[in-house]
This record gives C-alpha cells, sequence and structure tokens, in this order.
C-alpha cells in the first residue's frame, strides 16, 4: 500500500486522477492539497470537496493550499476545464468542512509521520510543494518521491507545449515554483506532455464511448466531465489520470533520468522544462528528473478502463 498526498487544481482530468486514485486498493490517499491552477483556488477547493462527496470520501482531509502562484500573475484554463472546472457536471454544493491545517502544514506533517512511506502527487502547479521546501528545505530528503503531471521534455515527437510553443500549464502557470522544486533535491518522476499526448496513450473516442455505454453514476460523471473535450480534441489526453498510473504500477512505465531545469523569463519560452542532453555537460550526479518516454498502452488503458468504469 502506498501513501500519498494529492495535490491538485480540480479540473476535469484531475477529477479523473480522483476517480482513479479512490477506486485502487494499492493507495491510500492521506490528504488531499489543493492549489490555484486550472480555476481559482475557491472553486478548485469546492471541487475537490465535492469528488469526495460523490466517492463517498468523508475521512480525507481536504486543506487550502496556495491561492496565487509565487511571482506571476494568476491565470486559467476555463477554455479547457468549463466555468466550473468540472465540465458540463453538476455535482452538488459540498458540505464536507475544510480541514484546519494549510496544504504546507499537513505536508510537512505527513512527511514526518510516514517518511520514506509517502509519496507526494502534485497535478497541478508546483506552488504549494515549493513552499513547503522553502518552509522545511529537509522535505526533499524525507519522503520517497514527487510523482508530477508537468513538463514537455521534447523526447518524444509529442513533448512540446501546450501553454505555449514550449511549456506544459502546471509549470507554465507557476515556473519559479517549478524551479525550486527542480532545484530542491526531491527525487522527481515527471509524466509530462511527451506522453499524456502521445496517440497511443490517450483516451480515443470508441474507449469514451465504451466507458460511458455502461451508464452507471461513475460513467455518467466521467461523460459529463469529458463529452465536450472528446468530441473537440477527437479523444481525452489522460494527463492526471496518467501520472496517478505510474504510482499504481510503475512497471508500466520506461523513464530517462535527465537533469532538467525550468526556463522562468524567457519571452517566448517562459516555463520551458529544458533538459540538458548535450552528451559531455552531462554529470550523472546532477540529473535530477526520471521522465517517463514510454508507456504499455493496453496495459495503462486497460487500468483506466478497469478503474473508471464504476463496476
Ligand atoms: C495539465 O494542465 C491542466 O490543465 C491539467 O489538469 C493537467 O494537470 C496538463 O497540461
Ligand atoms: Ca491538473
Amino acid at each position: 500500500m502506498k501513501h500519498i498526498i494529492l495535490d491538485t487544481d480540480p479540473g476535469i482530468d484531475d477529477a479523473l486522477a480522483f476517480i482513479l486514485a479512490f477506486n485502487s486498493p494499492e493507495l491510500k490517499v492521506e490528504a488531499v492539497t489543493t492549489v490555484a491552477g486550472n480555476v481559482n483556488h475557491m472553486k478548485g477547493h469546492r471541487n475537490a470537496k465535492k469528488l469526495l462527496e460523490f466517492l463517498g470520501i468523508t475521512d480525507v482531509p481536504v486543506c487550502e493550499g496556495a491561492v496565487i502562484p509565487l511571482i506571476k500573475k494568476l491565470s486559467h484554463a476555463e477554455e479547457f476545464h468549463g466555468k466550473t472546472g468540472l465540465g458540463d457536471s453538476e455535482l452538488p454544493e459540498p458540505m464536507m468542512a475544510t480541514d484546519p491545517r494549510s496544504a504546507v502544514d499537513i505536508i510537512l506533517e505527513k512527511a514526518n509521520e510516514l517518511g520514506k512511506e509517502l509519496t507526494l502527487v502534485a497535478i497541478g502547479p508546483l506552488t504549494n510543494i515549493a513552499v513547503a521546501i522553502l518552509a522545511n528545505p529537509t522535505l526533499p530528503e524525507k519522503v520517497d518521491k514527487l510523482v508530477i503531471m508537468g513538463g514537455a521534455f521534447n523526447l518524444t515527437p509529442y513533448g512540446h507545449g501546450n501553454a505555449n510553443s514550449v511549456a506544459e500549464f502546471n509549470i507554465w502557470l507557476d515556473p519559479e515554483a517549478a524551479k525550486i522544486v527542480f532545484n530542491s533535491g526531491i527525487p522527481i518522476v515527471a509524466v509530462g506532455l511527451d506522453t499524456t499526448t502521445h496517440p497511443d496513450y490517450r483516451m480515443s473516442r470508441e474507449m469514451f464511448e465504451g466507458i460511458v455505454s455502461r451508464g452507471n453514476r461513475t460513467t455518467d460523471l466521467v461523460n459529463d466531465l469529458c463529452k465536450d473535450l472528446v468530441e473537440r480534441f477527437n479523444g481525452f489526453s489522460l494527463h492526471d489520470p496518467q501520472a496517478m498510473a505510474y504510482i499504481i504500477d510503475p512497471t508500466m512505465f520506461t523513464t530517462e533520468k535527465y537533469k532538467v531545469d525550468v526556463e522562468c523569463s524567457g519571452e517566448l519560452t517562459r516555463g520551458m522544462t529544458v533538459v540538458e542532453r548535450r552528451l559531455y555537460r552531462i554529470v550523472k550526479d546532477e540529473a535530477n528528473v526520471d521522465v517517463v518516454v514510454k508507456v504499455e498502452a493496453s496495459r495503462f488503458l486497460g487500468l483506466i478502463k478497469e478503474r473508471i468504469s464504476g463496476e
């Protein structure tokens, strides 16, 4: 059983990652922490509670985190995720209380309690993780690792940007936070656009239709969440669920280790995850990120199908 903290900005694909996480006996979610990203923090936090209540989870603390990025101006992705952040879904207003601890408090508390048994999973901008590291610089050596959905590493033909030509949204939204995290020494596994937008690992229209044809309450939610994006983009990129799947079963994934840094100030390249590939410059000890470069498609898509089908 892997203990995780889920740091998130829900978000349509975040919602699928919730469904996957809470339907996976391999995982124990210790806390959900929220961060501004796809939608503003208030909406994202409310969405996290809505999703937990939908899933019948009442005993997992849900904690508020950063409402703005460290330095850059706040922006969102409502054109993709819809006004509420959860597509066309209409989940009831949540009743559950927010835990009084902040995201940083609970991350540091659980790291002390669980040490190397704890994996941090960040599927939104890295603001909370950066602030936790600034608050306690020993955090990186305490936990097992940080798995992120983030980055466009140019390691596959699909590893180009979605927020600009070269940057992935989560890193682009708060590049300074990402830079702190990438340079902190915390072991990082990055699931980036290189594999999440790879056509072989996306949810095809047919796969989506097969799932929603089951017509139960979970697949009805999946339908309301994803239908519009499936139509607009001829299928659905499983960004955040792919990061969650890595934790559930890393044997489906191939990674390569690189030294990666983050561009914060480029006029055209803000948020770019810059991979050092010059052989004569690569010092093995400096490699700081295991980047996912390949996924066993049938096993990965099979896991998604099985766990988000509500049966
Ligand atoms: C990432 O950005 C967000 O819009 C998604 O939720 C995902 O975490 C993909 O670039
Ligand atoms: Ca997200």
